[in-house]
């Protein structure tokens, strides 16, 4: 069985003192069988470590360098991730792709260099609402993961996660349907077969895109939906929560 994650995506948001009263309010009265994973702006992981270790919740960063180290100015790298006991890292959001130009190999060199420093990537993939009309969904999602398939090679697919967030559903209040939800992420299950079956079973894939304690039950009872990525709904604590409640 896979356990169901749950991740806070925070991206540019917050204080010290108001991630401080987010950080305390997500950790009281936690009630989940999820894993429990947020994702903090990099410049307070240190602060979410020091808060968070020694309870149930997690802490990684929203993006990485592929590079270990050196004059890479503003740069944050795996092993500093991993200094900080990150043990998740997002990579390839789409508001790094349209926003940052990252493309499918820049976000498939993150996938190794995450990997080779035992770091799990949530592996962020999804069409545009043009794609989806287009009805090419499935194209633009298979690339996004086939490159970074071949890239790792087959001895880096032991522990990875996917998170399948249409780009249309992000921030805007537009989820995609449990159906919609469940054809994708059961082609990306059928997809990840093609490589290796126990890798399929194995790999958890999760939805992203305005989840809330409204709707996540039912995207999560899909049996191929593993649990959320959350943006908005992450940044208070009770709707956050609720969501980890609804993951079982
Ligand atoms: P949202 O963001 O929940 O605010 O739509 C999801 C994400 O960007 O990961």
């Amino acid at each position: 069985m896979r356990q169901p994650l749950v991740a806070g995506n925070w991206k540019m948001n917050g204080s010290s003192q108001s991630i401080r009263e987010l950080l305390d309010g997500i950790v009281s009265g936690l009630e989940s069988k999820a894993e429990v994973l947020v994702c903090p702006p990099a410049i307070y992981i240190q602060q979410a470590r020091e808060m968070l270790s020694g309870t149930a919740v997690k802490w990684g960063l929203q993006n990485v360098s592929d590079k270990a180290s050196g004059a890479f100015t503003g740069e944050t790298s795996p092993l500093m991730a991993k200094d900080l006991d990150c043990k998740y890292v997002i990579i390839g959001h789409s508001e790094r792709r349209s926003i940052f130009g990252e493309t499918d190999k820049d976000v498939a060199a993150k996938f190794c260099a995450l990997v080779d420093q035992g770091i799990v990537p949530i592996l962020c993939v999804g069409e545009t609402l043009e794609e989806r009309e287009a009805g090419t969904t499935m194209k633009v999602v298979e690339k996004q993961i086939e490159t970074v398939l071949q890239e790792a090679g087959s001895n880096r697919l032991g522990n990875f996660v996917i998170a399948y967030e249409p780009v249309w559903a992000i921030g805007t209040g537009l989820t995609a349907t449990p159906e919609q939800a469940q054809e994708v992420h059961a082609a990306i299950r059928e997809l990840l077969s093609r490589t290796d079956e126990s890798v399929a079973q194995k790999t958890r894939i999760l939805y992203g895109g305005s989840m809330k304690a409204a709707n996540a039950a039912e995207l999560m009872a899909n049996p191929d939906v593993d649990g959320g990525l959350i943006g908005g709904a992450s940044l208070v604590a009770e709707d956050f929560k609720a969501i980890c409640h609804a993951a079982g």
